[in-house]
């Protein structure tokens, strides 16, 4: 399976944060907000991953990551001219993504939750087997979002984007497993009454299709927004909390690295002098303990 990180935008509601530095590479904490769906991908073994971003941003992800060799994986680029949708992240990765099933999440969307890696490993399985996975999130005001209808035994009954009378509050999240035919659906859709490729769009053609899962985040999950000042902050605050009071980093995405296999001892023990100065490299140094 391949991944894909959608971290384009305008980024404009982050503003003047974002007239330089796009809003996927803020820090969350001690972290570019970045590495938090990179960390999603790698715990459901994905080594294969595409980054798409704007014209102006895309080099400073090419900076942070380079080619992924020193996490194992491969990483490759991709430009969103102008951000026409979501979908349209499907389409651009038509060659990366060649026959393979695919993984896509949105570069600003933070999860956090335990019993994470078997859910997605069950989504990458029912990729193989023809199925779309979407991830859902009670909230509480759903209309901001792609609203998700489902009944008791957890089967979706509508999907809609953004509705002004959403028929419930569980949200589609910005992550989504699909088998290779999500491609020429996504090349199949028109764009919404906004102007925008939909991924609503793309998860209705899967529903009609009797062919969308979806996997439930319960009430001891988090999944943050990253949308205005104050949400960043907050989630900035929610990942020291946890990090300060047990000692494990989140995201940690070379940990991740290590623990896959991915990366050896010597590898890590780069990285760590590397990053030496923050804490950051004693808390790799660390893992080698
Ligand atoms: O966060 C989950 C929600 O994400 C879902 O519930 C919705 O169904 C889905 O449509 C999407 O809604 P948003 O309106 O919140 O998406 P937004 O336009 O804010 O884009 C999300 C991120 O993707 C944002 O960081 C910018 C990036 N993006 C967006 C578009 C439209 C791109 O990289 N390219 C694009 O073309």
């Amino acid at each position: 399976m391949k991944g894909i990180i959608l971290a384009g935008g305008s980024g404009t509601r982050l503003y003047p944060n974002t007239i330089t530095l796009c809003k996927q590479l803020l820090p969350i904490y001690d972290k570019p907000m970045i590495y938090y769906p990179l960390s999603v991908l790698m715990l459901a073994g994905i080594r294969e991953v595409l980054i798409i971003s704007t014209p102006k941003d895309i080099s400073r992800f090419q900076e942070l990551f380079g080619d992924g060799n020193w996490l194992g994986m491969n990483i490759e680029y991709c430009v969103q001219n102008s951000p026409d949708g979501l979908a349209q992240g499907l389409i651009l990765a038509d060659s990366f993504v060649g026959n393979d099933d695919v993984a896509m999440i949105l570069g600003d969307n933070v999860f956090y939750g335990q019993g994470f890696t078997p859910m997605l490993q069950q989504a990458k399985n029912e990729a193989k087997n023809g199925f779309a996975t979407i991830f859902t999130y009670h909230m509480k005001n759903p209309q901001a979002f792609g609203v998700v209808e489902i009944d008791k035994d957890g089967k979706v009954l509508s999907l809609e984007e953004k509705p002004q009378n959403p028929k419930s509050n569980f949200v589609a999240t910005g992550l989504y497993f699909y088998d290779n035919t999500a491609i020429d659906i996504a090349k199949s859709i028109k764009p919404s009454a906004r102007g925008e490729l939909e991924i609503t769009d793309v998860n209705i053609e899967y529903l009609k299709q009797n062919r969308l899962k979806a996997q439930g985040l319960g009430r001891g999950f988090a999944w943050l927004d990253t949308g205005t000042h104050d949400n960043l902050l907050e989630a900035g605050n929610f990942v020291q909390t946890i990090e300060l009071r047990q000692g494990y980093k989140i995201a940690c995405i070379e940990e991740i690295a290590f623990n896959n296999g991915w990366i050896d001892k010597e590898m890590l023990l780069d990285r760590a002098n590397i990053l030496d100065k923050s804490g950051y490299g004693s808390y790799l140094r660390g893992l080698l303990k």
